[in-house]
Formats: structure tokens, sequence, C-alpha cells
């Protein structure tokens, strides 16, 4: 039995939690700095490293409190990729834990939480596994054949699906983050009243691309400035989900795999989750809607394999804000 502390602050979520085995969570504790970016219409890299050095000592008490003060074996933080000053702030304030407790400290890569979130919830990962990854700084396809062994198939060639969503309600006045503001108006929406574009849908590429889709909404309010917010957002989501749903299926069907991943942010979206269910053949994994945008117990949860695997780092790790996955 292994007991791991986890830490994220690679963008503007402090989380720290303590997982047990890689799946039972003693406690996941998120601080979110939503509201000091609010104003900025996204995250400015400056406050996220000063809000985490301000709040991620008493986060820390707190899910080792809740924890009910286990005995800690490895303490495990995102290394990368993410904004270089709060990856320092999670990074240094690891390192300080592990040195204290005199236990490993262990680096993880953010996607690697993100891709084997799905498994925090029960029976350990199963390898082999096609991982769609949706965040608001990835879209990808990726292979994963065993622990590390991660093929990427297909990438956003310009913005990401989630750093679309935020984009779109940006310039609907929906505020920040755009994912959820996006999803709540096009409830009462049409989702063909716009015949927004599907990026890359054609040649068979496993590549993805959002600006277009972006710029044929900002054109839309730009020809027709009192359109309905309802309906532009429905359909803005209907193509994007579209696009999401068609490349898996092609990678599914290129790679064979046998079962399928959806995490980050992105997967928290109803009408995604909703597609995935009803048009997806083989085992879906994806997390809980808790536990799809950051946090920490993901990465604990990705200490643990590296742990368990003995991937250990050292106190002379440093954060690499373009950290390649595969
Ligand atoms: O994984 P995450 O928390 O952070 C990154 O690693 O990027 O993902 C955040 C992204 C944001 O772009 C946010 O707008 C999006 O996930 N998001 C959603 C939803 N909830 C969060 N997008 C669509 N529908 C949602 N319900
Ligand atoms: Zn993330």
């Amino acid at each position: 039995m292994s007991t791991i502390l986890g830490i994220e602050t690679s963008c503007d979520e402090t989380g720290v939690a303590v997982v047990r085995d890689g799946h039972t969570i003693l406690s996941n504790e998120v601080a979110s700095q939503i509201a000091r970016h609010a104003e900025f219409g996204g995250v400015v890299p400056e406050i996220a490293s000063r809000a985490h050095t301000e709040i991620i000592s008493q986060i820390c008490g707190l899910a080792l409190d809740h924890a009910g003060r286990p005995p800690i074996d490895a303490v495990a933080a995102t290394v990368g990729p993410g904004l270089l000053g709060s990856l320092f702030v999670g990074v240094s304030f690891a390192k300080a834990l592990a040195l204290a407790y005199d236990v490993p400290f262990v680096p993880v890569h953010h996607l690697e939480g993100h891709l084997l979130s799905p498994f925090l919830a029960g029976k350990p990962a199963e390898f082999p596994f096609l991982a769609l990854i949706v965040s608001g700084g990835h879209t990808s396809l990726i292979e994963c054949r065993g622990l590390g062994d991660y093929h990427e198939l297909g990438a956003t060639r310009d913005d990401a699906v989630g750093e679309s969503f935020d984009k779109v309600a940006r310039l609907l006045e929906l505020g920040y983050p755009g994912g959820p503001a996006i999803q709540r108006a096009a409830e009462s929406g049409n989702p063909a009243a716009y015949d927004f574009p599907r990026g890359m849908a054609h040649g068979g590429s496993l590549e993805f691309s959002y600006s277009g889709l972006k710029t044929a909404v900002l054109y839309a309010l730009q020809k027709e400035p009192d359109a309905s917010v309802a309906d532009i957002a429905a359909s803005f989501q209907a193509a994007a989900v579209d696009v999401l749903i068609d490349k898996t299926q092609a990678a599914l069907v290129q790679t064979g795999a046998p079962r399928l991943v959806v995490a980050g942010g992105v997967a928290a979206n109803r009408l995604l989750r909703e597609r995935l269910e009803a048009e997806i053949s083989v085992p879906l994994h994806i997390p809980p809607f808790a536990l799809c945008t950051d946090n920490a117990a993901m990465i604990a949860c990705a200490g643990w394999y590296r742990y368990t695997a003995g991937h250990f780092g050292d106190l002379s790790t440093s954060p690499s804000p373009s950290l390649m996955l595969a």
C-alpha cells in the first residue's frame, strides 16, 4: 500500500490531493483562481503564480487534514507543460515537502495525469487504449500502449478545443471559463441555426484545427450583431463536438484500440459525453465531472504509477513549460 501526495499548479488551479494506491482518494483540495482572472477574460501568468504562492500551504494543510494525516510515501507534482511561474511554485513546494518527509519526489506530466484520471475511481488502468485529451491547452489523440509508451496520432494545429470555447465565450460576452458558459447558453439554442465549419474534416487526417471555427463565429456576429447568443453557442458547440467524435471514431478504426479514454476539462461537456456514450462502440473511460478539469488527485494517481515503476525525480528537477508527452 502506498500513499502519494500530489500537487497541481500548472495553470490557474492550486490543487493538493492525497491518494492511496492510485485509486482511493483520501482528499482532493482545489483552490480556483477564476475570480482573479475573470476580468481579463483569461489567465494572467503573473497573477497565477502569485496566487499559487499565497495559498498552496493552506491547501496542502487542508488536504493532509482531510486525509487524516497518513504517512506519505512520495510527493508527486506536475512538472509540465504549463505556465513556468506557476509550475515553479508547485515543484519547489513538492521538493521541499519530499525533503522534509524524506521520501522520493516524483515528477508528473500534466497530460499523463489527465489520461490516467478515469482510473482514479475504480479499476487500475488497462493498457492499451486510445486517449482523446481535450483541455484548454491540448487537443490530442494518443495511442497509449503502456505506462510512458505513448504515440501521438494527431493534435491541434492552432487553438485547443477548450481554448476555442473560451474565445467564443469572450466574443459572446459570456465570461470565463467559456466551456461551462457556452454549454449553459447552448441549452436553449438551435444547434442547426448556423452551419459552422468542421476543421480538417476531410482527408482522413487525425489533426485538428479550431481557429477557423472561432473566426466563423466572429464573422457571423459581425454580419448579424443581434444574432441569438443561444443559437450561436449551440451551433458552435455542435461543430466543435462533431469534429471530436468523427476523429475519435477514425482513430479507433485506425488503431483497433480496445478501449477509449476521454479526459481534460472539455470532457466535462455534456453534449460530448452524451454523444460518446451513444456512438462509441468500445468501452469508454471518462472521469466524473469533478475530475475532468485540473486537479491534484490525477497527479497523485499518475504519481503512484510512476512511483510503483520506480520512476523517481531528484531534487534538481526543474519545471518544463512545453514538456512533451510522446
Ligand atoms: O483540463 P483543464 O482544466 O485545464 C487545462 O489543462 O487546460 O481544461 C480547462 C478547459 C477550459 O478551456 C474550459 O473552458 C474547458 O476546459 N471546459 C469545458 C467545460 N468545462 C470546462 N469546455 C466545454 N464544456 C464544458 N462543460
Ligand atoms: Zn489540464
